[in-house]
């Protein structure tokens, strides 16, 4: 039997996307900037179904009865492709699934791989981004490697900014906790749109955020990139926590690694952090400097573990025989 596997990488965003202009064709209300990291993968394999007359999803071995999340995305494809098979969609991370590290991006991005080259569609950038986009507002993200630009005031066209190889900075996840969040982005942003009184403000920061940290990035100028990349950050954690009800996603482990991050920065060393819809801390380093950053947050705080990657590649079709 014809079975198709794909492997896409997830992103993390530095200037971020947080909140939705329209909730049902999930479009972004902001333009973002991100990451797409290596070694942390989904891998997902697309089969036809001949057992049974109903689309079937399983995620890391488990299958899933809620499958809301990706049918826009398959009915997108689905209806390009006009077939009228029902599917298997098996789909694996080697990474915590739902806790802050973007599995969704890059399973939902490894899917839309494997459908596009299972069926042979040969689609072009803007339909996969549409439909990356309809499962996930910032999946479209890791159709791209190195340092990518989202931008929505341009149709959300994905482009890449540099290279992994241009400036090869490294990436080290810090893991504060390996628990499910229990908001999920979606909500919160709901919520937070909803009812935040800075979510307008935090809307017009957008571009100024865009424009300075694809500035930063050209020039590979690491504290301009740190400033941009930390304020915007905070600024979506404030954005969070001045919701009702309040969105708390850092915890205790986060704000200890954030000051080991300050302390290590004051003895001259190149690093900044971001962080997403959970505790996980994700820190953007010079390499001269990963050995030591991995020791001090290792014996001074209770992070669980450190996933140490560098920028990654757009996805690829792999094959499994
Ligand atoms: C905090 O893309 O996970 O990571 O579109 O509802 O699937 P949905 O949300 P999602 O939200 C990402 C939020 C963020 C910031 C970012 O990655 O830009």
């Amino acid at each position: 039997m014809k079975e198709t596997t794909a492997i896409a990488h997830p992103n993390f965003a530095l200037v971020k996307y947080w909140g939705k202009k329209d909730s049902k064709q999930n479009r972004p209300a902001m333009s973002s900037i991100s990451i797409t990291v290596d070694s942390m993968q989904s891998k997902t394999k697309i089969s036809k179904n001949t057992l049974s007359n109903c689309h079937r999803l399983f995620i890391n071995g488990v299958e899933e009865t809620d499958l809301s999340k990706i049918f826009p995305s398959l009915f997108y494809l689905s209806e390009i492709s006009k077939s009228d098979d029902y599917i298997v969609i098996q789909s694996e991370n080697n990474f915590p699934t739902s806790s802050g590290l973007a599995s969704s991006a890059s399973g939902i991005a490894s899917f839309v791989t494997a459908y596009d080259a299972h069926y042979g569609m040969n689609l072009g950038i803007s339909d996969r981004i549409e439909a990356c986009m309809l499962g996930s507002g910032s999946a479209p993200r890791s159709l791209i490697g190195g340092f990518v630009l989202m931008d929505h005031n341009n149709n959300y066209s994905c482009t890449q900014i540099l290279q992994k190889e241009d400036w090869p900075v490294d990436v080290l996840i810090c893991i504060a906790s390996r628990e499910a969040k229990k908001i999920s982005s979606r909500e919160g942003m709901e919520i937070s749109k909803r009812t935040s009184p800075l979510y307008q403000d935090w809307l017009g920061s957008n571009e100024r955020d865009i424009s300075l940290a694809l500035e930063a990035i050209r020039e590979k100028n690491m504290s301009g990139l740190e400033k941009v990349t930390e304020k915007n950050c905070n600024f979506m954690h404030e954005v969070m926590k001045t919701s009702k009800p309040s969105i708390i996603y850092m915890n205790d482990v986060t704000h200890s690694c954030v000051a080991e991050i300050e302390n290590l920065r004051a003895s001259g060393h190149k690093l900044f952090y971001t962080v997403d819809a959970g505790p996980q801390i994700k820190i953007i380093c010079d390499p001269k400097s990963t050995n030591t950053i991995k020791d001090t947050i290792t014996h001074r705080t209770d992070v669980i573990d450190i996933i140490h990657t560098r920028l990654g590649g757009s996805p690829r079709i792999i094959d499994e025989n």
